[in-house]
């Protein structure tokens, strides 16, 4: 469990990035911060790997204060996925992946052995192993971003708009890979994203924040969706244009379901048997 106890970050500039947030983040699950370009997301991310140090406030990993810990064995132990990739771009492939797990003393063939393993965990054909970055597609660098994030097996992911750069199937691929992933790695991910539909999707919670770095809701999806906390949340998942309110239409005995704009979003099934 990662607890953000009335964080705030003001860096020397000024800029107030993160006003005064409260906010757990509970173990094995999935919990995504939505928000608008520069709302505080990749900020208050970066407060649990101490690469960003909170001007008031505590960060806490099950229990334990961060501001406490060593942070390069706390970032070794953090699974950390950058906004816009981060590879090294004079590694190869799998060097790229297994780099952490070298520094933590792993030996090379057994580091490069689990490097090749996790290539298959994210679905990068091993081929690929020593190739570079730049000659990658986006998607395939986005996997092997993820996979490096995976190499020592860290409870904790954070993984900072990783799916932004690709076209919206790949983004799609990408984000069912994170969800049969998550089923069976039971990590505590914490997401970052500015899309709301990608909240939705992965999120078994969801903190919307606004300009200033403030929470606006946090809750499950259905929560937000039934019932948007203010106008602000209302506008940012679309709902007060309507656009998300499906109703049922009867097409010559099959009931279909359209949203807002009436397009066919699916057709209702048929009532489940009593026992
Ligand atoms: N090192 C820094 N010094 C001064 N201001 C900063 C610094 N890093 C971030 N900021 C400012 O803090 C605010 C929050 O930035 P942050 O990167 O957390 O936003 P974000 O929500 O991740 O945005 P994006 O969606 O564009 O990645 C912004 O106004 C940003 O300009
Ligand atoms: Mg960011």
């Amino acid at each position: 469990m990662i607890e953000f106890d009335r964080v705030a970050k003001r860096f020397p500039d000024g800029t107030e990035a993160v006003r005064e947030i409260t906010l757990t983040v509970p173990s094995r699950r999935t919990t995504v911060l939505v928000g608008s370009s520069g709302s505080g997301k990749t900020t208050l991310l970066r407060m649990v790997n101490r690469m960003v140090e909170p001007s008031s406030g505590q960060v806490r990993i099950d229990d334990e204060d961060v501001a406490t810990l060593n942070p390069v064995t706390l970032r070794r132990r953090i699974g950390y996925v950058l906004q816009g990739g981060g590879l090294l771009p004079h590694r190869r492939v799998l060097d790229n992946i297994v780099t952490v797990l070298r520094l933590n003393g792993v030996r090379r063939r057994s580091a490069e052995e689990r490097g090749l393993e996790l290539m298959d965990t994210v679905g990068l054909d091993r081929a690929l192993a020593r190739r570079y970055p730049g000659q990658l597609s986006g998607g395939q660098q986005q996997r092997v971003g993820v996979a490096r994030a995976l190499a020592v097996d860290p409870n904790i992911l954070l993984m900072d708009e990783p799916f932004g750069a690709v076209d919206p199937i790949v983004r799609t691929d990408l984000q069912n890979e994170l969800l049969r992933l998550q089923s069976t790695l039971d990590k505590t991910v914490l997401f970052v994203t500015h899309d709301i539909e990608e909240a939705f999707i992965l999120g078994d919670q969801v903190v919307i924040l606004k300009p200033g770095g403030v929470i606006a809701q946090q809750g499950t999806p259905a929560e937000i969706l039934a019932d948007p906390a203010d106008d602000f949340v209302a506008t940012f998942i679309g709902a007060e244009r309507g656009q998300r309110a499906l109703r049922v239409e009867d097409h010559n005995g099959t009931q279909v379901v359209v949203d807002g704009r009436g397009r066919p979003a699916g057709v209702l099934a048929e009532g489940v048997p009593r026992q």
